[in-house]
């Protein structure tokens, strides 16, 4: 079987975390955890970096130390994975969505503007498979309007967005460094910010609210929410290659392009102010053969090619139609994609003959049609 993703980890990351295990540090302080915090904002154009032990609590910590009202709104794209929709509602704030484009399968920011209410606090967009959401619109709307931008930069580690690093632009970026994302430590998760108070708030958040003065004494409830050296170890080495990480799954890319065109499928694309790092190379296939994503991927299956299914739009979710959200929401494209859409193999681990055979897999079974 072809994983759909499989890390590779052939830098200095056993060097680093043998250095943890000498040292005795391999708990949550440590000389690798300020390095790669400091180093990743660094890399990011961010000044402060909380690492947190995974994405979705990375989310999680951003949304509720921005301390905003209850039932405040915010924001985010359908076609996203849960953890962000849930941070918002633990947070005791309500998930607003809009719909996503049908080529680059982020939110459509054409309809963000008609989604602000008075309750509106911010907008949480979501880069999606490597490729950057239009931020300036996002941004232009966030001056406006008095609003907060938290991104969600975990599947777009690298890309750009007109020049500028994804998870460098709205006031807060999280991140996620589960062992399928470009930088991966294992789990893991960062917070990245310019605001120095709100930093604070999300490092002594992460840490039980533990005071500096009297550690002890708490004046506020937090969490044990904290990342660890030995993982810290791995990002670093991780971190160190990124740029030849990047240039792989860019050159992965190009070869699934130019081996699966002229099939009756929708294709990643790089709009011209984007630098797509093809964190998972997706694909969605034409509706009219009567092949939908769920069949191909069994086919794919038993040729040995594993694919994951595309996201499943938050507003179909039915934990949250169980809590009375998005009643009547419909959103054609998520809804499309969700069923029509799937990622094939893009581990950093997989070989050009592996590519190869995938693309013969995939035109076998469209060629084929129902
Ligand atoms: C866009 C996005 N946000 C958040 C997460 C959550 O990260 P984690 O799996 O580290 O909790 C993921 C996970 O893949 C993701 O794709």
């Amino acid at each position: 079987m072809i994983p759909v993703n499989e890390p590779l980890l052939n830098g200095n990351e056993l060097k680093y975390v043998s250095e943890c295990v000498k040292t005795g540090w391999i708990s949550s302080a440590g000389k690798f955890i300020t390095e790669f915090e400091e180093n990743w904002a660094a890399y990011c154009g961010m000044k402060h970096g909380i690492a947190v032990c995974n994405g979705t609590i990375a989310l999680e910590l951003a949304v509720e130390a921005l301390g905003f009202p209850r039932e405040s709104e915010i924001i985010l794209p359908s076609f996203t994975i849960i953890s962000c929709a849930q941070a918002i509602t633990k947070s005791g704030c309500v998930p607003v969505v809009v719909d996503c484009e049908p080529d680059t399968w982020c939110m459509d920011v054409s309809q963000v503007e008609k989604a602000i209410t008075a309750k509106t606090k911010a907008i949480m967009p979501v880069h999606i498979y490597g490729h950057p959401v239009d931020m300036d619109p996002i941004m232009g709307l966030a001056e406006k309007h008095g609003l907060i931008i938290i991104e969600d930069a975990a599947e777009v580690h690298g890309a750009e967005y007109k020049g500028k690093k994804c998870g460098g632009i709205g006031h807060v970026s999280c991140f996620s460094f589960f062992a399928n994302k470009i930088i991966a430590t294992g789990e893991g998760g960062m917070v990245l910010t310019d605001d120095e108070m709100l930093a604070e708030k999300l490092r002594s958040y992460r840490n039980l609210c533990f005071q500096d003065k009297q550690r002890f004494l708490h004046e506020e409830i937090g969490h044990n929410y904290r990342f660890t050296n030995v993982q810290a170890a791995i990002g670093l080495a991780q971190l160190e290659r990124i740029e030849e990480t990047v240039e792989r799954k860019r050159a992965m890319a190009r070869k699934y392009t130019s081996g699966l065109r002229e099939l009756p499928i929708r294709l990643p694309v790089e709009r011209p102010w984007a630098k797509n790092v093809y964190w998972m190379y997706g694909l969605v296939i034409d509706e009219k053969i009567g092949l939908d994503a769920k069949e191909l991927a069994k086919r794919l299956r038993t040729a040995g090619v594993e694919t994951r299914p595309f996201f499943l739009g938050i507003h179909e979710q039915p934990v949250f139609k169980k809590m009375g959200f998005f009643k009547d929401v419909s959103l054609p494209v998520t809804e499309r994609i969700a069923r029509q859409g799937l990622y094939l193999p893009s581990g950093q681990a997989i070989t050009d003959e592996q590519i190869d055979y995938v693309i013969e897999q995939v035109r076998r079974e469209l060629l084929r049609g129902t």
